[in-house]
């Protein structure tokens, strides 16, 4: 509870958490028949709260390659050749917003995630660059080209480039050229690792080899066959290939360049795939076979070809510019999120003033973006900035959930409250114009010009992320800038301070009143249960809400297991109890690149809700429970009550807690969830039970009130044979929901919910 209420109102509101608890356990006082049997008991006609509309959400930032390598279309990895890049730390008072500080470049580094094709040279080049922002580029040197051995450079995208068949490609690439007269070709090559491969020569009577079988053992797209190369699959060309040095390569789609100028252009091509295999060992080569000039020969020149922003984009989902993978974003629109928190987390902070969300410098044309380093410890493009943002949510109907910067960064460097911090306050103030000005505004006419022609409906913002971490005790100062500021130009807008009620009183904000706080809670399955009554005692009085922008059973790696969704869906039952005080909510983090799992490759935290790698994608059982729930939320929330709720005992290990020895200990908790919400456009009341035991557990359901019940209705059913059964790449969908009709509902019935599980009953009201 929070500790800013005066002495009087204090006693008020711990009066009203006695009456509501008093309440709960006497609204539903008539007697269970069998002792032993828990009785939940939903109130038809006491509607406790109106379901928020934004109440389900996501919250995203760049991290474990959730955009670059992820959500976000790009197919080629480091297209700006900066992932090298030497971003210098600059403190506080040496940094100005408004500026950009160009990156260093180690120019003898060779560029990172590209190679040379046949005899070409790369390297980077800091002295013929495309623009200040992007001020680095990648130099070939063709000079060894020939007909029968083309030169050039390759690029394998984030652990693979996915090719589907049948399909269109969009590659473009900034370049220009010296002593090269030729042509380009973009290919979209195959590549096929002949480790694997058997090759057995086919021999006639007389010894002589007339031809060879070959075996592809290890084909990574499962041994589905080679359709699309069968031209190659001749002995001839196989002899050929065993000069490939352990590598066949198949294009799959080309397309030619003419001719590339003396200065800088934009060069585009389209790449259409014919009916292949889907697979994701590819690559994008850009070579010529054009041997160098007579008069460059004779002179010693090399042929060069500089290229900036090597771009190949698939098609997105909804066919928007600069758009999203279509597999995840369908996964993420299947669950009906409602809002869309960003740009973190940590992501918006940065590790120091450099490397903060800085927003001005993720719009307009994306050559003109200089990207920067993200705090999760790789290269950002910003390739999806503040503009991909708002598309996202146009494209999932979500609204968004602004985080601003608010002077504060994650290797604790702040700026106090005062003059210095003002122009990241005005840099807030402009990023909520961008978001929601007409034309007539100076950042509102930016937004339309980045692509957005209608504002976008803001409600909510966000004032710095996770401020606990500060010891200086400088937020409440900077939050109360930041508010004043805010308020005084968007008076509607609600402000969100990042210290919840689960830290210290005096860390929490006392300046002001916020309109939320947002509470974040990373936790075990027995720790996310233990705490899942924990709102239904909270003050009911104080009129700052609950934003929990933050949350996750962290139990499974890379993503969770059904006991982290058994974990996750007891929290929802919370939340959805509390939706009068609780007004959002959303998991963390969203995605997860499980190509190279480990500390510093493609996953940085674990136990994230959807994973992937270049080709497929996967929902965890986390991800089904957030979809059950996500959409079946209804519009009003019922009072509920339970008794002889079972529980199970929690053997808690012997610890340190703020250095102290905590000795070993073993609590009860309950094992059985639940909430009850209604529909009203359909009349339905949706009742959710967790059942985290591993014995299935029969409970009876009475619904009091004016009302009767259907005698049948459905069941969406989540279970697993074991709390570690998860789903992977290789089995998607081993932990799914399944709906079905079911039979003998009406306004006192008893059902048996199976071992490990997730249920929704909808009931039709009659
Ligand atoms: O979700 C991962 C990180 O956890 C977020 O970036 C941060 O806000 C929290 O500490």
């Amino acid at each position: 509870m929070h500790l800013k209420n005066s002495p009087r109102k204090k006693l008020a509101s711990q009066l009203a958490v006695l009456l509501a608890a008093f309440s709960a356990a006497t609204s539903f006082a008539e007697p269970a028949t069998d002792a032993t049997i828990p009785v939940l008991q939903i109130r038809a006609d006491q509607v406790v709260a109106k379901m928020p509309p934004t109440f389900y959400g996501l919250m995203t930032e760049e991290i474990n390659y959730s955009y670059e390598g992820g959500l976000y279309g790009e197919l080629i990895r480091n297209r700006t050749f900066k992932a090298d890049a030497i971003q210098q730390p600059i403190k506080p008072e040496n940094y100005d917003p408004a500026k950009y500080y160009p990156v260093q470049i180690a120019v003898t580094n060779p560029p990172k995630f590209w190679n040379a094709v046949g005899s070409a040279k790369i390297s980077l080049d800091t002295n013929t660059v495309l623009n200040d922002a992007l001020n680095v580029s990648l130099k070939l040197d063709v000079s060894g080209a020939s007909k029968n051995s083309p030169a050039g450079v390759a690029n394998g995208g984030y652990w693979g480039i996915a090719l589907q068949p049948n399909t269109t490609y969009h590659a473009s690439f900034y370049a220009k050229a010296k002593d090269f007269n030729g042509d380009l070709t973009v290919s979209l090559v195959h590549v096929l690792n002949t480790n694997n491969i058997t090759i057995h020569a086919i021999r006639d009577k007389s010894e002589k080899a007339v031809g060879f079988d070959w075996y592809l053992g290890g084909f990574t797209n499962g041994g589905k066959g080679l359709s699309g190369v069968s031209a190659t699959n001749s002995p001839k060309k196989l002899e050929t290939f065993d000069w490939y040095l352990g590598e066949m390569t198949f294009p799959f789609a080309s397309a030619a360049v003419p001719k590339i100028s003396g200065d800088w252009q934009k060069y585009e091509v389209t790449l259409t795939t014919g009916n292949i295999e889907p697979s994701k060992n590819n690559r994008l080569e850009i070579s010529t076979t054009q041997p160098r000039s007579f008069w460059a020969k004779l002179f010693g020149r090399p042929a060069t070809i500089w290229f900036q922003q090597v771009s190949l984009m698939p098609p997105t989902y909804k066919d928007r510019a600069n758009g999203n993978r279509t597999d995840l974003s369908q996964l993420l629109d299947d669950a009906h999120p409602k809002f869309l928190r960003f740009p973190g987390g940590n992501y918006v902070e940065g590790d120091y003033f450099n490397e903060h969300f800085n927003w001005k410098q993720t719009i307009g044309p994306l050559e003109q973006r200089p990207g920067h380093r993200s705090c999760w410890g790789y290269w950002s493009t910003d390739g999806f900035g503040l503009p991909e943002f708002l598309g996202w949510c146009q494209d999932l109907n979500m609204e968004p959930v602004l985080a601003v910067f608010a002077g504060y960064t994650l290797k604790h460097d702040y700026i106090p409250a005062g003059p210095k911090l003002e122009p990241y306050v005005e840099e807030a103030l402009e990023e909520i114009e961008y978001i929601t000005g007409d034309a007539s505004t100076k950042w509102g006419a930016q937004r339309i010009k980045d692509g957005y022609p209608n504002p976008f409906t803001l409600r909510y913002v966000e004032i710095g992320n996770e401020d606990w971490f500060d010891r200086s005790g400088s937020y409440d100062g900077r939050f109360a800038q930041f508010y004043d500021a805010i308020k005084a130009k968007y008076p509607q807008l609600k402000l969100i301070s990042t210290v919840g009620y689960e830290h210290a009183g005096s860390q929490q904000v006392h300046s002001r009143t916020p309109d939320l706080v947002d509470e974040h809670y990373y936790r075990s399955e027995e720790e996310m249960e233990s705490q899942s009554f924990v709102y239904d005692s909270r003050d009911r009085s104080n009129p700052t809400k609950i934003f929990v922008g933050e949350w996750a059973t962290r139990v499974g790696s890379p993503t969770p297991n059904m006991a982290g969704a058994l974990g996750d869906a007891a929290w929802m039952c919370c939340l959805e109890r509390n939706a009068d005080i609780v007004l959002m909510h959303c998991y963390a983090p969203l995605f997860v690149n499980v190509s190279d799992l480990g500390a510093g490759r493609s996953m940085q935290w674990k136990s994230d809700l959807i994973g992937y790698d270049a080709l497929n994608s996967y929902g965890s059982p986390s991800y089904y429970a957030q979809q059950m729930f996500g959409t079946h939320g209804g519009d009003e929330v019922l009072a509920t009550g339970a008794q002889n709720l079972p529980t199970y005992p929690w053997n808690i290990p012997a610890r340190k807690r703020d250095g102290k020895d905590v000795p070993a200990s073993t609590r009860e908790v309950k094992s059985i969830f639940y909430s009850a919400t209604r529909d009203t456009a359909s009349g339905k009341i949706i009742v959710k039970i967790v059942n985290r035991a591993d014995a299935p557990q029969p409970m009876k359901i009475e619904i009091t009130g004016d009302i009767a019940i259907a005698d049948e209705g459905t069941a969406t059913v989540l279970k697993a044979d074991n709390r570690d059964a998860t789903n992977t790449l290789d089995d998607p969908k081993k932990v799914v929901p399944v709906t079905e009709t079911v039979h003998g509902l009406g306004r006192s019935f008893t059902r048996t919910f199976p071992p490990c599980s997730i249920t929704i009953l909808e009931l039709q009201a009659k």
